[in-house]
C-alpha cells in the first residue's frame, strides 16, 4: 500500500433478522428458541485503491463467513480463508477462496504479503497465540491492519441475577480453570493489548462490547444479539466444555456434561440477566521509519 494513502477504518453493521419466536416465552422460564438467522456484527476495514488487488487472510475461518462476507462486500479485495478444517462452502464468491493450513506451522506465504489480517475466535485454537500473532505481524505488509475478536471470560450482572451458584458461572469458572491448564488462557481487553503489543503492532485500539446472553435486554438491537447469543450458547458450552473438562480437569464424562447443561439452563433461564464483553481489537504494522533502533535490532 503506498503510503500517504491509508487505510480507512470504519465500523459496519448488518442488519439482524431474528424470528418473533425467539423473544417469546415458553410454558416454563425459558425462551423458545426456534430458528431465526445468523449474522456477522464486525469492524472492518476498507482499503480503497481500486487499481490493486488487496490481499487479504483470514486465519482459522470456520464456516468462512466472515471471508465470504469480506470478499462480497469488497471486490477489490483478494480474500484467503484457511482452516485445518475444509468445511467452507463451494460456491463463493470470484475473490474468495479458501485454503487448509494449519496457522501454527511456518507460513509459506512471503514476508509483507498481506494487506490485512483477520482473527476471530481463536485464542482457545492456538497453543501460541504469541506466536500466531508474531507470524501475523511478519506477513502483513508495513502499514497494513490485523484485527482480532475475542470474547472475554467474565460475566456480569447490573440486577444481582448472578448468584454464585449460577449454573452458567460455575461451568465458566471450571472453563477458565481448564484453558489456563491447557496454555490457552482466556483473553481480556488488556490481555489482548498486550499481545499486540508484544508483536510489535502500533496504533492498538482494543474496544469492548456489551454481549448479552439471551434476549432479556429491553433494546431491540441488544435483544437480537443475545438471542444470537443464546442459540450459539446452546451448542458452544458442550462443544468448548467437554473436551477440557474431561481431559485437564479429571471430570467423568457425566459430571462435564452436568456442568454444560447447567450452565446451558441457566443462560435459557429469563430471569437471568447477564453479559459478558466481546473484544475487538486492531493494530498496525509500522513503517521501517516508524520502528524505533531498539525494534530493528
Ligand atoms: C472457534 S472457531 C472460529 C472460526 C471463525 N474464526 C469464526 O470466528 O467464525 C476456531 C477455528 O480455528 C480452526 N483452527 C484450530 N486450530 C487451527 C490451526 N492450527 N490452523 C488453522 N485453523 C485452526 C478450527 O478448525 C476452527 O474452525
Amino acid at each position: 500500500m503506498p503510503k500517504g494513502n491509508p487505510p480507512q477504518v470504519f465500523q459496519q453493521t448488518t442488519t439482524i433478522e431474528v424470528d418473533p419466536a425467539i423473544l417469546t416465552q415458553n410454558n416454563d422460564d425459558d425462551y423458545e428458541s426456534s430458528g431465526y438467522s445468523l449474522n456477522s456484527e464486525v469492524d472492518r476495514y476498507i482499503y480503497e485503491n481500486d487499481d490493486v488487488p488487496m490481499r487479504v487472510l483470514d486465519i482459522g475461518t470456520g464456516t468462512g463467513i466472515w471471508a465470504i462476507d469480506f470478499a462480497d462486500k469488497y471486490p477489490n479485495c483478494q480474500v484467503l480463508g484457511t482452516d485445518l478444517s475444509p468445511i467452507q462452502p463451494i460456491y463463493v464468491p470470484p475473490n474468495c477462496r479458501f485454503e487448509v493450513d494449519d496457522a501454527e506451522q511456518d507460513w509459506l506465504w512471503p514476508v509483507d504479503h498481506f494487506d490485512f489480517i483477520h482473527l476471530r475466535n481463536l485464542a482457545q485454537s492456538m497453543s501460541s497465540y504469541p506466536a500466531l500473532l508474531r507470524q501475523a505481524y511478519s506477513h502483513l505488509k508495513p502499514g497494513a491492519y490485523l484485527e482480532l475478536g475475542e470474547l472475554g471470560a467474565e460475566i456480569y450482572s447490573d440486577d444481582n441475577t448472578l448468584s454464585p451458584t449460577h449454573g452458567f458461572k460455575r461451568f465458566l469458572n471450571c472453563i477458565d480453570t481448564a484453558f489456563t491448564a491447557m496454555g490457552r488462557p482466556q483473553q481480556t481487553a488488556a490481555t489482548i493489548q498486550k499481545l499486540l503489543e508484544d508483536a510489535g503492532f502500533i496504533d492498538i485500539q482494543v474496544s469492548s462490547f456489551k454481549q448479552p446472553f439471551g434476549p432479556w435486554p429491553q433494546d431491540p438491537r441488544m435483544k437480537q444479539i443475545g438471542a444470537m447469543v443464546l442459540v450459539m450458547a446452546q451448542t458452544a458450552l458442550e462443544a468448548y466444555g467437554m473436551a477440557p473438562f474431561t481431559r485437564y480437569l479429571g471430570m467423568s464424562q457425566e459430571e462435564a456434561a452436568q456442568i454444560c447443561d447447567a450452565g446451558v439452563a441457566s443462560v435459557r433461564n429469563r430471569h437471568n440477566h447477564v453479559y459478558s464483553y466481546y473484544h475487538i481489537a486492531y493494530g498496525r504494522k509500522p513503517y521501517p521509519e516508524e520502528m524505533s533502533s531498539c525494534d530493528e535490532q
